[in-house]
C-alpha cells in the first residue's frame, strides 16, 4: 500500500505544482494591430501540438522553429503533426496559408481558448507570426504552463527591405558567429542581410578564378594599433569563407526569409585585392593587405581591361553563390588621384570622350563607366545592383538603387530621380559609433554619437519628399564597420539593443511609435531574451 501510495502523491504534487506563466504581447516590433477579445486565455504546455499543412516543406520548417522555440523558453518541445483540414484539430498551434491575409509578408496571429492560429498569405508571414507568438513566451518558463489571454493580432511590415549589414574584412568572424547574427535578425524581423566581403584590409571570399584573392588577399601581416597610431601589433590575421561555406550561410539565412546581399566593393576599397593581382591597379604595385584604417588610393585601374574582366569573373562566381536580386558593388570612398595620373586610365577617359563641368570631373564619370559596366553585366544575368550614395556622383547607373549613408541627401537625389533607395544615414544607423555620452566607459569605437533614443526617433520618409516620391524608399539598414570591433561579443554590445529600436523604425507603422512605451514595455521583455541567448548587449544605451 505505502509503495503505491507514495509514487501517487509525488505525481499528484508534480501535477499541481505546474507553474503558469503569462503570455504577453508588448513584442518588438510592436505589431500595427492589436486586439485583445474577450474569451478565455489559451494554455499552452508540453501537449500543444504544433500543426501544418502536410506535404509543406517550409511550413514544417516553421512549425519546428516554432517548436525550437517553445523549447528555449520552457524546455519542453511540443510535437508537431501535418493535417489535411485543421478544423480537426484542438488544443493546437495551427500554421497555415491564408491568401487573405495582407501583404508577402503580413500575418494574422489570433488566440481563442481552444486553438491559436497563425496564417499567413506566405510561409514568410507565417514566420513572422511565430516570431510575435515566440515573443510573447515570458524569455525564461521553465516547465511553465503558457497563457495567452485571448487576442486578434493583424501585422504587415512598413519596409520590404529590413537590412543590417556586417563587415567582416576588417575583422574575420566565423560561419557559427555570422550565423548567430542570422539568428539574431529573425528575432528581429529582419530579413536582408548585407554581407561585406571585400575591403582594404582582407579579402573574405573564396573565389575559384583568382585564387590569390583569399592565398594573399585574405592575410595581413599586422593591424595598426588604435585610431591609425602608427603602431602596428605584428600578429598576422586573416580568415576567409570557402564558397561551401558561403552556400551553407545563404541557405541558413533562406530558411528563416533572409535573403542575403553580397557587397563586393569596387573600384575603391580593393587593396587587398591589389596585393593579390598587382597588375590590377594603376602604378602596378607592389601593394600590401592593408594594416591601417582608412580610405586607401589604391583603387582598381579603370582604364585596364583585365580589370573588366576581372569584375565580370568575380561577380559570376557571386551569382552562383548568391541567389539574391540584388547585387552590392560599394562604389563608396574611391579617391581618384591614382586615375588622374594614369595613362591608361587617361587614355580611356578620352577614348569615351568624358569631360569635367560643374557637376561632375571626368574621373568621377570615369568611376561611372565603371559601376555602369557592373550593372550592365548584372542586368543581362538579371540582376540588379545596390550601391552606396556616391555612385550618384557621375551620374548614376540607370537602374540602380541608392543606398544613402553619408545623411539622406543622397537618399532623397535618388528618390527624385525615380531610383529606389534603402536608408542607412550614418548619423542614425552607423552602430560602429558610440551609444553612450560617456566615452571613456565604452569599448573604444570609430567615433560619433548615436544613442538608442535617436535610433529610435527615425522617419525614412523625409519631408523633402513627396508621398509619390516616398515610394521609392524602399527600407532601412544599420551598419556594423569592425575597425574597431576584434570580437563578436563586441559587434552584439554595439547592436543590441539598437536592433530593438532600428526594428520598430523597420517594420512598425510610424503612428503606431511610442519611445516610452518602448523603453518601458517592451525593451526589458526583449532584454531577457538577449540574456537568456547568452547575446551580449548594452545595458545603459542612452
Ligand atoms: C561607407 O561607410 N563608406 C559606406
Ligand atoms: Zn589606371
Amino acid at each position: 500500500m505505502k509503495k503505491l501510495f507514495l509514487p501517487f502523491v509525488a505525481v499528484l504534487l508534480a501535477s499541481c505544482s505546474t507553474v503558469v506563466q503569462e503570455a504577453g504581447y508588448q513584442v518588438i516590433p510592436r505589431p500595427n494591430n492589436v486586439t485583445l477579445t474577450q474569451e478565455e486565455p489559451f494554455k499552452l504546455d508540453k501537449h500543444t501540438l504544433i500543426g501544418f499543412p502536410k506535404g509543406d516543406e517550409q511550413m514544417k520548417r516553421n512549425a519546428d522553429f516554432l517548436a525550437g522555440y517553445v523549447e528555449e523558453a520552457t524546455g519542453y518541445r511540443p510535437y508537431t503533426r501535418e493535417f489535411t483540414d485543421s478544423k480537426l484539430l484542438v488544443d493546437a498551434v495551427i500554421l497555415e496559408i491564408d491568401p487573405n491575409v495582407v501583404g508577402n509578408e503580413g500575418y494574422q496571429l489570433t488566440v481563442s481558448s481552444s486553438n491559436i492560429f497563425i496564417k499567413g498569405a506566405t510561409p514568410a508571414g507565417v514566420f513572422y507570426g511565430i516570431q510575435t507568438l515566440r515573443k510573447s513566451i515570458p524569455a525564461v518558463a521553465t516547465d511553465a504552463r503558457i497563457s495567452f489571454p485571448a487576442v486578434t493580432i493583424t501585422d504587415a511590415p512598413r519596409f520590404a527591405y529590413r537590412g543590417a549589414h556586417f563587415d567582416i574584412s576588417r575583422h574575420f568572424f566565423t560561419p557559427e558567429e555570422v550565423k548567430t547574427y542570422l539568428d539574431m535578425m529573425a528575432l528581429h524581423n529582419m530579413n536582408t542581410f548585407h554581407w561585406h566581403l571585400s575591403d582594404d584590409q582582407g579579402w573574405r571570399i573564396e573565389i575559384k578564378k583568382y585564387p590569390l584573392l583569399t592565398e594573399i588577399g585574405s592575410k595581413r601581416s599586422g593591424t595598426v594599433i588604435g585610431h591609425n597610431t602608427g603602431k602596428y601589433d605584428d600578429i598576422p590575421y586573416g580568415g576567409f569563407f570557402t564558397q561551401e561555406q558561403i552556400k551553407d550561410v545563404v541557405a541558413y539565412a533562406a530558411e528563416r526569409y533572409i535573403t542575403v546581399v553580397p557587397e563586393i566593393d569596387m573600384p575603391g576599397h580593393m587593396q587587398a585585392a591589389l596585393a593579390a593581382y598587382p597588375h590590377l591597379g594603376c602604378t602596378g604595385g607592389p601593394y600590401e593587405v592593408w594594416r591601417m584604417w582608412g580610405i586607401s588610393e589604391e583603387v582598381l585601374c579603370a582604364g585596364n581591361d583585365s580589370v573588366l574582366t576581372f569584375i565580370d569573373d568575380v561577380l559570376t562566381e557571386i551569382m552562383e553563390m548568391f541567389p539574391s536580386e540584388y547585387i552590392h558593388v560599394g562604389g563608396d570612398e574611391c579617391p581618384k588621384v591614382r586615375w588622374e595620373k594614369c595613362p591608361k586610365c587617361q587614355a580611356r577617359i578620352k577614348e569615351l570622350g568624358l569631360k569635367s563641368d560643374k557637376q561632375h570631373t571626368k574621373e568621377e564619370r570615369l568611376q561611372s563607366f565603371v559601376i555602369n559596366h557592373a550593372e550592365k553585366f548584372l542586368n543581362n544575368h538579371g540582376r540588379q545592383i545596390i550601391g552606396w550614395d556616391e555612385i550618384l556622383e557621375g551620374g548614376v547607373a540607370p537602374n540602380a538603387t541608392v543606398m544613402s549613408w553619408r545623411g539622406e541627401a543622397g537618399g532623397i537625389e535618388a528618390a527624385k530621380m525615380q531610383h529606389d533607395v534603402i536608408m542607412v544615414p550614418n548619423d542614425y544607423f552607423y552602430f560602429d559609433y558610440y551609444q553612450c555620452r560617456d566615452k571613456t566607459k565604452e569599448p573604444e569605437a570609430i567615433g560619433g554619437y548615436v544613442p538608442l533614443s535617436k535610433v529610435y526617433s527615425y522617419n525614412p520618409m523625409p519631408e523633402a519628399l513627396t508621398p509619390e516620391q516616398h515610394h521609392y524608399i524602399k527600407g532601412v539598414q544599420a551598419n556594423l564597420w569592425t575597425e574597431y570591433i576584434p570580437t563578436f561579443a563586441q559587434a552584439q554590445y554595439m547592436l543590441l539593443p539598437r536592433w530593438s529600436a532600428l526594428a520598430e523604425v523597420q517594420w512598425t507603422q510610424q503612428p503606431q511609435r511610442d519611445y516610452t512605451q518602448f523603453t518601458t514595455e517592451r525593451l526589458p521583455r526583449m532584454i531577457e531574451f538577449y540574456k537568456r541567448n547568452g547575446w551580449n548587449y548594452c545595458d545603459h544605451s542612452e
